[in-house]
């Protein structure tokens, strides 16, 4: 990230800051990896610390099943049913010690309480749907194929437009950056990289509540939720500037990495974790060279798990992948290709997918949900004998 600045703030940092009453404001330093790396300072008209109460936690850990398959998986993502309610709507279906892998259709915002992940960095990708994200640090607008990405700590709502809403959230435990690679020592994002700063959507629309009350606080900690009531307005900001801020980023703003023949995944790589990466497939042309496969090779992924979220694209009109379908292929078995789709690809010029895609260097487990959402022959629809049965095409995604 970058620095930024919204708001009033006074000219040097730690020093008086007065509101027209002649009160101070409260300054906050918002810092990450304790005092180690990138931080914001946050000027409040109240102190942001006046609990008024905090209630008993909800356990919201995942129910993860360990039933010792190696096997590929496939879940119907869009099969996870809705829900009023923002938070309760966040269903993991994917989980590691590094990150969880949720999906989400959310009917409603979370206007009459406000949210904070203490444990993880959000990025929420917008399949279905718009509204407005509204944060401490000011509002970003969202719509299809944004990628919200919400630092640890950051107090949200979610504000929809509509009651149709369908979202894939990765929760990453460590922090969410782009690929070192694509940075020169200073932070900018260099010349090769496929995106660059003006692509990157920052807050604006800062509005200041100086407001007291009863604020309802939903924290999520080491996997519960904690009903914490404040004093004072979430949003009572002034002003801030630094480096650890919200942000949106479109997939369609996503350059393309392309080649004479196939290139590698990662040059669909758009964030970086710990432990895993996150890319974007997104329509492009296809390998030029005269003996060019556009289809992928085989690929054995040795010490990783790849995960895909198809989003859109040439695979709505072919058999067995659909609009937010999810399909895994686990470390330790090849993946690749399916039948026909080698020799079917030869001459084709470009596609049109749009898919999000979550490589993880452990492995994930899938939860109770995603047990309920599961296509449970997948792993047999590279063999055109085997279920399910009839022709079996897909994206050329496939990594
Ligand atoms: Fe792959």
């Amino acid at each position: 990230m970058h620095y930024y600045k919204l708001g009033d703030i006074p000219a040097k940092r730690h020093t008086q800051f007065r509101k027209p009453d002649g009160k101070l404001y409260s300054e906050q330093l918002f810092s990450t990896e304790g005092f180690s790396n990138m931080y914001s300072l946050i000027y409040h008209c109240n102190p942001p610390t006046q609990i008024v109460q905090v209630g008993d936690p909800v356990d919201i850990t995942p129910e993860k099943i360990d039933d010792k398959q190696l096997k590929h998986r496939s879940l119907r993502g869009c099969q996870v049913e809705p829900e009023q309610d923002y938070l309760k709507s966040r269903k993991p279906v994917l989980v590691n010690d590094d990150c969880q892998l949720i999906l989400a259709a959310p009917q409603q915002g979370n206007r009459d309480y406000y949210f904070k992940n203490a444990d993880a960095d959000e990025v929420i990708f917008v399949h279905v749907g718009s509204g407005t994200l509204r944060t401490m640090y000011g509002n970003l607008k969202f719509g299809y194929g944004d990628y919200l990405v919400i630092p640890r700590g950051t107090i949200y709502q979610m504000d929809f437009d509509g009651s149709d809403n369908r979202l894939f959230i990765i929760e990453s435990f460590g922090p969410v950056t782009t690929p070192k690679r694509y940075r020169n020592a200073f932070g900018q994002l260099l010349e090769h990289a496929p995106f660059c700063e003006r692509d990157i959507r920052k807050p604006s629309d800062l509005e200041t509540y100086d407001e007291k009350g009863d604020f309802k606080l939903f924290i999520k900690k080491q996997n519960n939720l904690y009903p914490y009531h404040y004093l004072n307005h979430p949003f009572d900001v002034i002003g801030w500037d630094g480096y650890v801020y919200p942000f949106a980023f479109s997939i369609h703003e996503f350059e393309p990495i392309t080649g004479r023949v196939h290139q590698p995944p990662p040059v669909h790589q758009t964030f970086d974790g710990n432990y895993f990466v996150i890319c974007s497939f997104v329509p492009r042309l296809y390998d030029y060279h005269p003996l060019s496969i556009p289809a992928p090779y085989n690929h054995s992924n040795i010490d990783s798990d790849e995960v895909l979220y198809y989003v859109d694209g040439d695979f709505m009109s072919r058999k067995h992948v659909e609009r937010g379908m999810i399909t895994l292929h686990p470390g330790g078995i090849p993946h690749g290709p399916h039948p026909g789709t080698v020799e079917k690809s030869i001459g084709a010029k470009e596609t049109k997918e749009l898919a999000v895609m979550v490589d993880t260097f452990r492995p994930l487990l899938l939860t109770e949900t995603a047990a309920q959402i599961e296509d449970p022959d997948y792993f047999l629809s590279w063999t055109e004998n085997g279920a399910p049965k009839g022709e079996i095409l897909m994206s050329n995604i496939t990594s």
